[in-house]
């Protein structure tokens, strides 16, 4: 049985575009309640601590220059099976196999620059929420 939550972040190629509102508006009309959100910018720092899980991938130096270039949108949401349904929302990673009207398909780039991030399992959507939101910012 799945949880009830996952963590996002629109991400800096979808901001610079002026994706933000028909994102947010996706992921309202699909049913999910915003938790938490905030507009912010990842340091080099925190964005290697953040995908700390990649460290030592081929795409790693990439995605971390990537996700440190511009400032993001990160939140935390609110469905059943909010994990799973959230990645059927979004799409394939690589926008080239996302499928039409997912939120990649329409708003991706390329592989890095593919929009949005999604949680992948319950036990990553509570810890990078927590990256991001202290308690108190949670509602
Ligand atoms: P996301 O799942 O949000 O977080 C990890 C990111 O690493 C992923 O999105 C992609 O943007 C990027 N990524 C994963 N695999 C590759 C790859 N093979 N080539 C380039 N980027 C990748």
């Amino acid at each position: 049985m799945s949880g009830n939550i996952t963590f996002t972040m629109i991400k800096p190629d979808a901001v610079k575009n002026n994706f933000i509102g028909p994102i947010l508006k996706q992921i309202n009309e699909n049913g999910f309640r915003i938790k938490a959100i905030k507009m912010t910018h990842f340091t080099r720092e925190r964005a290697e601590a953040f995908y700390g899980i990649h460290a030592g991938k081929f795409f790693f130096d990439g995605l971390v220059e990537f996700m440190s270039s511009g400032p993001i949108v990160a939140a935390i949401l609110e469905k059943e099976n909010a994990i799973d349904s959230y990645r059927d929302l979004i799409g394939n990673t690589n926008p080239e196999k996302a499928a039409e009207g997912t939120i990649r398909k329409l708003f991706a780039e390329s592989f890095t620059a593919n929009a949005v991030h999604g949680a992948d399992s319950d036990e990553n959507a509570i810890r990078e929420g927590s990256f991001f939101f202290s308690e108190m910012e949670q509602f």
